[in-house]
């Protein structure tokens, strides 16, 4: 049933795949860098992208395919926050671009449970992509200090004295 769906289904994850890898490296590199906003920008954007994942096989059990869990590239070692960050963008608006003409395909052979699957997915997509461009747009206003404060800030948490265990 609905073999066009299954193909496109799995092209859909292999994107979602390549964002959460993407992500969960640039997540563990900006915490590296003690970039608290980013760092947890990314996390939350790839556990997203884990339940796309989960909300696009469960489709294809549904209709009794087979899942394809690979990834359509391979993580890029980027560990730039701006680069980061123009990256992600761009991971977003291709998969925006695509599951609109995955929704389209699929209301063309007939499956409109499939098309609502890519068109709800679009909305979150459009949100990570909101997320990451007001991310860029910080840094371009107000320059590497935008960076430096969220570092100052990590700075500072570890500069506050810890509760001692008491001695008996
Ligand atoms: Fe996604
Ligand atoms: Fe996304």
């Amino acid at each position: 049933m609905h073999k066009k769906s299954i193909e496109l289904l799995n092209k859909a994850i292999a994107e979602e795949m390549t964002a959460l890898q993407q992500y969960i490296y640039f997540h563990f590199h900006c915490d590296d860098q003690d970039l608290d906003i980013l760092s947890t920008i990314f996390r939350q954007n790839a556990i997203q992208e884990m339940i796309h994942v989960e909300r696009f096989a469960e489709r294809i059990l549904f209709l009794k395919g087979e899942v394809e869990m690979k990834a359509s590239q391979d993580v890029q070692k980027i560990t730039d926050p701006e680069e980061m960050l123009k990256m992600a963008t761009k991971l977003e608006e291709d998969a925006i671009i695509l599951y609109n003409k995955f929704a389209n395909e699929c209301a063309q052979h007939g499956d409109s449970v499939t098309k609502q699957l890519f068109e709800s997915v679009i909305a979150e997509e459009e949100r990570h992509y909101d997320d990451f461009d007001k991310e860029s747009e910080n840094i371009q206003t107000y320059g590497k200090e935008y960076l430096a404060l969220q570092s100052m800030e990590r700075a500072k948490k570890r500069g506050i004295p810890r509760p001692t265990t008491p001695v008996e």
